[in-house]
Parts: structure tokens; C-alpha cells; sequence
């Protein structure tokens, strides 16, 4: 009797990189014949693909994958073997002690390593052999996965990696690595695919994506500015945005490609983690507000509608009133768009997390309430900003009732929509009729069953 076709339930922790690692894993897993199930109890191989930047991300993967053993004892009950797979930042920083403290688990495999992942698999099933790889290989993953194949109309693509800046309270060049900008040729090259399985959209990714600085064909380095506009030209493709920024290497040109490249989305996500010279100091941002603000500045005038967006990080340590304060004006004068914001976590292995003057829990749940409090005021408002205008909408997705679809603004907002299905995938233009924080509502304009692209 034919074997039935197995099957692949992965669980998706933390950044959009790791979503980006995530849709690669299914098409490494596709070659050797996996489909992908949302059911995991239907799985025959579960990955957990996990996130350490917060105790509280880091902790969630031990209590899922308690659950994981009752649904994986289940399936034994009926003769099925589950593999489980740990992967991602938590299985780099803990590598081996992931095993020891749950039995249940097969592989723990690093960032850099999933694209080794089916070897490890045949070797979980057929020798029973536990598995840990955490090594930064000297063989780049890039090099050794396959096509883009994944049917998505938003995509993700790793253009950077890693990161050498070492913020005091970061694990990231721990979990991901030193810092690595793919060649040009390979990021075009995985666009085009994209874009003829009718990607519409690519968002760019590195932890520090704009210090990207990937060779081109003749060796020389490349700025994010040049890369976008080449990757501008794939045929198909009608938007392009990029993330995460960093305050030190927002260039001129980066700037100005905000002016001049049209597929461009108006939107920035530029961390600014502190208000507070001092505290930047102490987390070695190496960067003064002074500076940030003016780049935010420049944006602004190069692009005045952008939407800008943040993270923010409060009660770090030796964290005072003031310095608090500062954080606040800051958001006040700036008015994001939207924002991430979190309490200080202490993490193993970080300087911050062995600085004396650690902030009290409970002063630190107080400002970041205070501080949400104003950034859910100002995303409310940058919405209701919207009511009225006509914008071009991406449409993404159905909604939850009838004949409703789902999109995206230029500027990242949802927005709700009733429309045919036939307009799925489609730019389409939409009056703004409503909003709450969350999403806006429109409406198709009546003569405009034409199609914007
Ligand atoms: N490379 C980006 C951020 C990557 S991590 C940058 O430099 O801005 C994503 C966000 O998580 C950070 O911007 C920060 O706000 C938050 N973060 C990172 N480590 C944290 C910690 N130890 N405690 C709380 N928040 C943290
Ligand atoms: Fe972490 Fe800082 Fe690097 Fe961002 S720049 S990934 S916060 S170490
Ligand atoms: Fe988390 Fe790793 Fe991303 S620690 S935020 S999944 S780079």
C-alpha cells in the first residue's frame, strides 16, 4: 500500500525573520515530500520555531511543547511516531539543554542549520538518534536551499542577517550570528521567483537591514537604497517594504529612495528603544536623540505622509522618572503610526542583565502602561487621519464575514473591505469610511470595479 503523504506543523515564535525561516522550512521539507497541515495533531513532524529576545517568548516553548507530548503520546496510542523538532534562537541558546529538560524532543537545530533538517529527520526516525546542530556553519544556508516555491501574495526575504552591534540588553548576535548581507544577485533572483508564483509584495529583512551591504556581480558592496531600486524592477511585483532599521546607518540614499522609488511603501520602523541619552549609553546604541530626531526629520520631508513606527524598551536598568519622561516627549513629539513596546527583560548572557541598578517589576509595568496608553492614542489617531481619503489597497485576504476581503494601506493598516472575490491579489482603491486602532473600514469606490494594477 502506498505510504500516505507526511505531513509538517510548524509553530512560528517572535520576528518576521523567523516567519521568513518558517516559509523556507516548508520548502526545504517540500523537496523531500512534506505537506504542510495546521493540525498538529495530523503532523508527522512538529517544529517549534522559537524566539529568545524575551524570557517570556523563550518560556512559552517549554509549556507548548508540554502539549505537544499529550497530543504526540495520543498518536502513539494509534501506532503514529511524531518527530519534534525545536528550531530558531531558543535552540541556539540552549542547544543541548533543550534535550535534558524535554525528553519529548528529536532535534534542536539552530537558525543557520534547517536547511539540514531532513537529513536529521531520516536520522531522528530510522536510528532514533537525538540530534543538536547550533553550529554558525561555514556552508551558508542561502547556498543550500531550494527555489522559492511558497504561494504567498505578501512575501519575506532575508536580504541581512545577524548583527555586530551588541546592544547591552540583546541576544540577537548570539542567537543569529555575526553580520551577513546576501549577495544582490541572489536576493533578485529569489523575487523573481516569488513574483511568477504571484507575490505582489516583498517586505526586505535584516536585523539591521539598512546596514545591508551585499556584493554585487563585481564584488563591490551595495547599499539597501540600490537593492531596493533593483529589485523594483521584477516584473509583477507593486510594492516593496523593509525592516528593521537602525538609527546609525539610515543613509541619504535610503532617504531620498523614499522620494524617488514609487513602489516603495511609505512606511518606517525605526527602534529608538530610549528617550534618554544616558540610558542609549548604557545600552550601547551608540547613537544621541538629537541625532534621531533629525534623521525622523529628514524622512518626513523627503516623504511627508510615511508612517512611522518604533520600539521601545522601558524600565531598563539604572532607568529613572526622568528618564522616562524623556521617552514619553519623545513619542510625543514624534506621533508614530504605531509602536512595539516591552518592559525590560534580563537575558542570559547580555551585559544589561548583570548591571546593578535593575528597575522594580512593578515601576516598570506602570510606565509601559502609561507609555501604551499614548501610543494606542496616537495610532487611533494617525487611523482616524485616513477618514476620507481614497487609498490603494492590497487585497490580501478573506475577512471574517460575508463578502468581506482584507488588506493592507500603504501605510500598513488593515483595513476592512466589501468586495468580490474575484479582486483577491488586486490593488484596488478605497474610500476610508471608518476606523478603530486596530483596522479601517472602506468602501469600493462604485465605478471602480477598475482594477489600480
Ligand atoms: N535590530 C533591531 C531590534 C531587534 S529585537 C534594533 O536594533 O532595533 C526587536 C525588539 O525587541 C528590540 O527593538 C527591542 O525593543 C526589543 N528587545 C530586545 N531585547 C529585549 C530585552 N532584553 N528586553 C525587552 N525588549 C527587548
Ligand atoms: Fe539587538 Fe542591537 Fe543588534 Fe538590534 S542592533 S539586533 S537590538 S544587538
Ligand atoms: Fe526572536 Fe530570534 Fe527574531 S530572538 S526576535 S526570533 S532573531
Amino acid at each position: 500500500m502506498p505510504r500516505a503523504v507526511k505531513k509538517l506543523f510548524v509553530k512560528t515564535y517572535g520576528c518576521q525573520m523567523n516567519q521568513y525561516d518558517s516559509d523556507r522550512l516548508f520548502e526545504v521539507m517540500g523537496e523531500i515530500g512534506f505537506e504542510s497541515t495546521d493540525e498538529m495533531a495530523q503532523a508527522d513532524v512538529v517544529v517549534l520555531n522559537t524566539c529568545h529576545i524575551r524570557e517570556k517568548a523563550a518560556e512559552k516553548v517549554y509549556s507548548d511543547l508540554g502539549r505537544i507530548k499529550l497530543i504526540r503520546n495520543k498518536r502513539l496510542q494509534n501506532g503514529e511516531e511524531t518527530t519534534v523538532v525545536v528550531a530558531g534562537c531558543v535552540a541556539q541558546a540552549e542547544g543541548r539543554e533543550i534535550l535534558a529538560r524535554a525528553p519529548i524532543v528529536n532535534i534542536v537545530i539552530g537558525p543557520q542549520s534547517y536547511h539540514r533538517l531532513p537529513d536529521y529527520i531520516f536520522s531522528a526516525e530510522q536510528h532514533k538518534q537525538r540530534i543538536v546542530d547550533t553550529d554558525f556553519p561555514t556552508d551558508l544556508k542561502f547556498e543550500h536551499l531550494p527555489g522559492r516555491s511558497i504561494k504567498k501574495l505578501t512575501a519575506f526575504i532575508t536580504v541581512q542577517e545577524g548583527c555586530d552591534k551588541f546592544c547591552t540588553f540583546c541576544v540577537v548576535p548570539y542567537t543569529r550570528g555575526g553580520e551577513y548581507s546576501r549577495p544582490v544577485k541572489e536576493i533578485v533572483k529569489e523575487t523573481i521567483e516569488l513574483a511568477r508564483h504571484g507575490t505582489k509584495e516583498i517586505t526586505l529583512l535584516g536585523q539591521n537591514v539598512n546596514a545591508y551591504h551585499g556584493a554585487n556581480k563585481k564584488g563591490q558592496p551595495v547599499s539597501l537604497a540600490r537593492l531596493i531600486k533593483k529589485v523594483a524592477k521584477v516584473e509583477g511585483l507593486e510594492r516593496i517594504r523593509y525592516t528593521t532599521s537602525h538609527p546609525n546607518d539610515m543613509s541619504d540614499d535610503l532617504i531620498e529612495a523614499h522620494k524617488e522609488i514609487e513602489k516603495l511603501m511609505p512606511y518606517l520602523h525605526l527602534p529608538f528603544q530610549s528617550g534618554s541619552d544616558k540610558i542609549l549609553k548604557a545600552m550601547n546604541r551608540d547613537h544621541k536623540i538629537d541625532k534621531y530626531r533629525e534623521i525622523l526629520e529628514r524622512v518626513r520631508e523627503a516623504r511627508p505622509d510615511i508612517a512611522l513606527s518604533t520600539d521601545i524598551i522601558v524600565g531598563f536598568p539604572g532607568e529613572t522618572d526622568q528618564d522616562f519622561e524623556d521617552t514619553m516627549q519623545l513619542v510625543r513629539d514624534i506621533k508614530y503610526a504605531q509602536a512595539y513596546s516591552f518592559t525590560y527583560s534580563p537575558r542570559p548572557g547580555t551585559t544589561a542583565a548583570l548591571m546593578e541598578d535593575q528597575v522594580e517589576k512593578h515601576v516598570a509595568s506602570e510606565r509601559l502602561q502609561r507609555l501604551q496608553t499614548l501610543l494606542k492614542e496616537q495610532q487611533l489617531e494617525f487611523n482616524r487621519a485616513q477618514i476620507g481619503k481614497k487609498l490603494p489597497i492590497l487585497l490580501e485576504k478573506r475577512g471574517r464575514e460575508p463578502g468581506q476581503l482584507v488588506g493592507r494601506s500603504p501605510y500598513l493598516q488593515l483595513v476592512h473591505v466589501i468586495a468580490p472575490d474575484e479582486m483577491m491579489g488586486r490593488i484596488v482603491e478605497v474610500e476610508i469610511v471608518d476606523t478603530t486602532r486596530n483596522s479601517l473600514a472602506g468602501e469600493l469606490k462604485k465605478a471602480q470595479n477598475k482594477e489600480l494594477v
